[in-house]
């Protein structure tokens, strides 16, 4: 039984999560390979001071990932380090050394992942990137394998744990955004800088990875319309269930006659749908197909355990076609714009809107926000006000029936210039039921 060598460079969260994996679970792998996986080199830049499971026996262990990549006895290479910098030379070194690669690195692979894969294929190697969207769910094989017959028409995702631990939580204990992302951080559920996660940045890399797939099209993040979770307060909740719905950071790639629109943004949703029952740091992706129709793929987004066997999966999918000499040639990255499905300003988009105001109190008010609306001939569904005393900084939430984007934001600029508004108003889609 000739044994598969793999190098990892990168032992934090991901690379220690997947080195455990490879240890503890290395005889059930074994079975079911026919062949062992064997770590044969590690690297990160503390690596001698980090403690390996002994089970993983003797081993290269160094702090610079050439002497990974470049070893005669590594034949796939994990690059766990993350960012677009480091891993990008790890990735090019590697393919330049003819050797398959695994990822998890969603910012690198969404960002020029097509151009990657293009060298990868050429250079006869391949390149496996499950982890990099939505951790322990196997959306990536979904996609690409399993409903791949199918003609997707949309796709909603929670794609992001951090924001979606922030936001249950603000709806289950009514804490402000701030004092949630504090202890979050506290926690080690959020990064010292949060803004990958809650400004939506994280969740547009994986959209991007996402959307390609399942439309076979090219998409970049500047394509996806961006908005992250850091205007939302309690009282939104609030407002939010009394319509029924509750508020989720939503990403979402749908199909309409003109292209396809694409967004991240804090979006009202059923409470009777499937995705407003994800909670805490869970991922969700909800594909919608022509002829399959409903799929939904729940699970936990993030963290090395997960992430682990999104890894160590792909390094024995990528072994196998090493040991059967047929390198997958299926290419998860669309390389042109096909037409059908090409991304369309989020402008376009028609959809009822929640808009929450917070304003100085005074006679009048609903008068002039409904005779702005009705200049951009929008038509109110609903007022929505409940009690407050703090007459200097009241909430209150107008719904509006379905518009175009365009013509919400026209109003809001509008309204903006309005003397008794507190800040300006916040708009939110809200999603049909899916
Ligand atoms: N964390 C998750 O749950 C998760 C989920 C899905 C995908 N991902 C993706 O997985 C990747 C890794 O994330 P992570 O959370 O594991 O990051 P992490 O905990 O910060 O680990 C990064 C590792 O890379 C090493 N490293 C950094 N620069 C290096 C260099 N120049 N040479 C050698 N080693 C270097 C670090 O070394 P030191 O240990 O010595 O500092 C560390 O071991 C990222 O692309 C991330 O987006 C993470």
């Amino acid at each position: 039984m000739q044994q598969v060598n793999v190098g990892i460079v990168g032992l934090g969260n991901v690379g220690m999560g997947a080195l455990t994996i490879l240890a503890e679970n290395a005889e059930q792998i074994a079975l079911k390979l026919g062949f062992r996986l064997k770590v044969t080199a590690v690297c990160s830049r503390s690596a001698q001071s980090k403690t390996l499971p002994a089970s993983l026996g003797p081993l290269l262990k160094t702090n610079d990932w050439r002497e990974v990549v470049c070893h005669p006895e590594v034949d796939i290479v994990a690059e766990l380090v993350g960012g677009t910098v480091v891993a990008k030379e790890i990735i090019d070194r590697a393919i330049t050394e003819k050797k398959s690669v695994v990822t998890a690195n969603k910012e690198l692979m969404a960002l020029c992942g097509c151009e990657i894969w293009d060298r990868a294929i050429g250079a006869g190697i391949n390149l496996a990137m499950e982890a990099s969207v939505c951790g322990g769910i196997p959306i990536h094989a979904v996609l690409r394998e399993g409903i791949s017959g199918d003609r997707v028409t949309a796709l909603f995702g929670i794609l992001n744990g951090t924001s979606n631990y922030i936001l249950t939580e603000i709806e289950r204990r009514g804490g402000s955004f701030e004092a949630i992302l504090n202890e979050a951080q506290k926690l080690g559920y959020a990064e010292a800088d949060p803004s990958a996660d809650v400004d939506g940045l994280d969740a547009r890399s994986k959209l991007a990875i996402l959307a390609a797939l399942a439309f076979g099209e090219k998409i970049t993040p500047s394509d996806i319309y961006t908005e992250g979770i850091r205007r939302i307060m309690p009282v939104d909740f609030q407002y939010a269930h009394q319509l029924g719905h509750t508020i989720r950071l939503i990403g979402a790639a749908r199909q309409t006659p003109a292209g396809l629109i694409l967004s991240v943004r804090p979006s009202l949703i059923p409470k009777t749908t499937i995705l407003a029952g994800v909670q805490g740091a869970y991922n969700a992706v909800w594909v919608r197909g022509l002829y399959g129709e409903d799929t939904f793929y729940y699970g936990r987004g993030a963290g090395p355990s997960p992430t682990g066997v999104a890894v160590v999966s792909d390094l024995m999918r990528v072994a196998r076609e090493i040991r059967s000499g047929s390198p997958e040639r299926v290419s998860p990255f669309a390389h042109e714009r096909l037409g059908e499905y090409q991304p369309i300003p989020i402008t376009l988009q028609r959809s009822g809107y929640y808009l929450r105001f917070r304003v100085e109190d005074r006679p009048g008010i609903i008068a002039r926000l409904a005779t702005v609306l009705a200049g951009k001939q929008i038509s109110i569904e609903a007022v929505l006000q409940i009690q407050s005393e703090n007459w200097r900084d009241l909430p209150f939430v107008i719904t509006v029936e379905p518009t175009t984007e365009a013509a919400i934001r026209e109003a809001i600029v509008e309204m903006s210039s309005h003397d008794y508004l507190v800040e300006p108003p916040l708009a939110m889609p809200m999603e049909k039921p899916l």
